[in-house]
């Protein structure tokens, strides 16, 4: 099937300094140590907040934080204090694998390795092709498994069609409700994110968001997250492509949005481009045993990013990309040292 291309325009509520905890080889114990993020700013709760809070609470929330990762990272929703695991699943291409049945059982063994790796945020779109209906697929055979946090898109220029096509999706996945819709590459957002608001009035879905990738209509992006009511923005972010930092990171953690970073291998590019090369030393000391867990850990430790989704076939990939959220995060100071090798490498 031709792939629609992906390049087509188209706080919880707590005063504390503490956004989120890392585990650590001292704390997988049970304990968790604080990440100190001096540059992180929360808010005091809003009555917003607190409703939503009491209604992830009626929803049967927090989120199981399931045994099979008790040291995984988890960042908190601001919206609501709902904890994610930091490493969630994308689904363009590597999902798209229409009524082939190798395919469809490739996908569903990844899923079920996500799952059982404490995986939470799953990320589709209208515009992947089969995606939708092989994740659907998938999750029935896995037995419906709880704990996937349900996130997709709306993707139409068509006013009157958002709502249907909202609904034809939940109908693919074959879930109760999303968890979180967004308004794909911003495409008719005056239209659609409206929809999407009176949708989450209704409980029809619980989060709402807005996306963009690599660089595409910041500008636009930035008046949004300042004008409308927003529960999540997803971005690219990842070593080698940081432009997000000079405002839209700061302005999600200001505004209380959760961020999802896209595209953290460069669809594949980067790691390629960084496989050649060996670790720097001071991987090791984060416990990375691959390119990928560092990518993932220098995207995941920045305060204002919720989740990274990384997008895979694989199930050994999948584990290798789960376990990024394990062991040590890297302060501000590691942080700059892996961007500085990245780029180093990959110009
Ligand atoms: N505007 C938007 O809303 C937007 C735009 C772009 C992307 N997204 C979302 O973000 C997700 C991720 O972005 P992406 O799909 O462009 O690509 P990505 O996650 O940056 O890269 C995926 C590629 O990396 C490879 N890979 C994954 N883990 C690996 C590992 N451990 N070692 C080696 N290779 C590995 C995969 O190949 P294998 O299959 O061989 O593992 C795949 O080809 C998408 O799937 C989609 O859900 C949203």
């Amino acid at each position: 099937m031709p792939m629609t291309s992906d390049r087509t325009p188209h706080a919880p509520p707590w005063p504390g300094p503490v956004p989120f905890a890392v585990a650590t080889p001292e704390t997988a114990a049970g304990a968790t140590a604080p990440l100190p993020v001096p540059w992180a700013s929360l808010r005091a709760p809003s009555r917003r907040r607190l409703l939503l809070a009491a209604a992830s609470a009626a929803w049967g929330l927090p989120r199981p934080l399931r045994a099979a990762a008790p040291a995984a990272l988890h960042k908190p929703i601001p919206a609501s204090g709902e904890r994610l695991p930091a490493i969630g699943l994308g689904s363009w291409i590597t999902f798209n694998v229409g009524d082939d049945p190798q395919g469809r059982a490739g996908v569903t063994a990844v899923l079920r390795a996500f799952v059982e790796a404490g995986g939470g945020m799953l990320d589709s779109s209208p515009m992947y092709g089969s995606s939708q209906a092989v994740i659907g697929d998938a999750l029935t055979r896995l037995g419906r498994p709880p704990g996937v946090f349900a996130a997709d898109k709306v993707w139409t220029s068509s006013a009157a069609r958002g709502s249907g096509q909202a609904e034809a999706s939940r109908r693919l996945w074959g879930v109760p409700h999303f968890d979180l819709l967004q308004v794909h590459n911003l495409l008719a957002w005056e239209a659609q994110l409206p929809m999407l608001r009176e949708m989450q009035a209704a409980g029809r879905v619980r989060y709402v968001g807005i996306t963009t990738s690599e660089g595409r209509r910041h500008d636009t992006f930035e008046q949004i997250m300042r004008r409308e009511r927003l529960d999540f923005v997803q971005l690219t972010y990842n070593p080698a492509d940081r432009v997000a930092e000079r405002r839209l990171l700061p302005l999600a953690t200001e505004r209380g949005l959760a961020v999802i970073a896209n595209r953290p291998f460069r669809q594949g590019a980067l790691l390629h481009a960084l496989a050649p090369h060996p670790l720097p030393g001071f991987a090791g000391e984060l416990g990375c045993d691959g390119w990928a867990q560092l990518v993932l850990k220098f995207i995941v430790s920045h305060p204002a990013v919720t989740c990274a989704i990384p997008a895979t076939s694989r199930v050994d990939h999948l584990r290798q990309n789960m376990r990024a959220a394990l062991g040590p995060m890297p302060d501000a100071a590691l942080r700059e040292r892996i961007a500085a090798q990245v780029r180093s490498l990959v110009g």
